[in-house]
């Protein structure tokens, strides 16, 4: 065999190991909607915790809107930096819709970017117990999703869409607080590359479904899992260009208070698209 020939034994080879190895993830993508990934660590212990400074610094904000209104504008000011592109969204602090019929959630979007931005412009956020020790327990949980992004890129073949300056995938890492009275009757699509269910409070709540051309209210159902503390990737809005589709998801009212971290990667430097997907069934009937 001839130097020529080997090289391309060589790459043909290399070509066919990448296509086996994408092959399972992007067939369960198509199959389930999801992949479920067996994790204990962090423990329900540790969301816990995090779920009660999320409590103390809710309450802090809403009492102190001098604070709530500094958080708003450190995040204005975040948003003009040029560390926002890494990101490619303006999610980013606190989201305050308790007061708000049928939305009755409480959120917050932390990244590594943006709490760095505060720690550097507005070190009087320092002296707040309530906001560092939930800013830092935010910092301590998204840390090793990072790598687990890059294997799900990889495992697709899509080594490069995280590689950027920064040696990690942008990651924004999201709590939420549903309120007893939140209502939604209507499946959404995450404008993520990747969102990876963390952990919630009711797990039952949470239903999804693999992408169609069509749906139904039939087509949506919890995850089945094989492990109690698993995690679960789906696939979100921003990789269509590699024919991977986001699932839809739905969190049902359960009429009570639900907790819910969840974190999405998102792509770097990634101009805005306009993509239709199929449109999602309304629960309400
Ligand atoms: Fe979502």
């Amino acid at each position: 065999m001839t130097v020529r020939q080997k090289f391309f034994l060589l790459m043909f080879l290399l070509f066919a190991f990448q296509l086996l190895s994408a092959t399972p993830l992007a067939e369960q993508f198509k199959r389930t909607g999801y992949a479920e990934i067996c994790n204990s660590n962090p423990t329900a212990a540790t969301f816990d915790s995090l779920y009660a400074y999320f409590d103390e610094f809710i309450a802090f904000l809403q009492t102190n809107p001098v604070w709530a209104q500094k958080l708003y504008r450190a995040k204005e000011r975040f948003i003009r930096s040029k560390d926002r592109n890494y990101y490619s969204t303006d999610f980013f602090g606190f989201y305050d819709e308790s007061e708000n019929e049928g939305r009755s959630q409480v959120s917050f979007y932390y990244s590594p970017h943006f709490h760095e931005f505060i720690n550097s412009h507005y070190p009087e956020f320092n002296k707040v117990p309530e906001i560092t020790r939930f800013l830092e327990a935010c910092l301590a949980i998204q840390k090793p999703y990072g790598n687990l992004f890059n294997d799900a890129a990889v495992k697709l073949g899509l080594d490069t869409i995280f590689s950027s300056t920064y040696n990690r995938p942008p990651i924004l890492f999201k709590v939420v607080k549903y309120l007893p009275s939140y209502v939604n009757t209507r499946p959404h699509y995450d404008g993520s590359a990747f969102s990876l269910f963390l952990d919630s409070t009711d797990n039952q709540s949470l239903l999804l479904s693999p992408y169609k051309s069509s749906f139904t209210v039939e087509d949506f159902s919890p995850p089945q899992r094989e492990f109690s503390n698993s995690i679960l990737l789906i696939p979100g809005g921003l990789l269509t260009e590699f024919s991977i589709y986001p699932t839809p998801h739905i969190v049902l009212p359960s009429g009570k208070t639900r907790y819910a971290t969840v974190a999405f990667a998102m792509r770097p430097h990634y101009p805005p698209q306009k993509i239709e997907f199929s449109p999602l069934p309304d629960f309400k009937h």
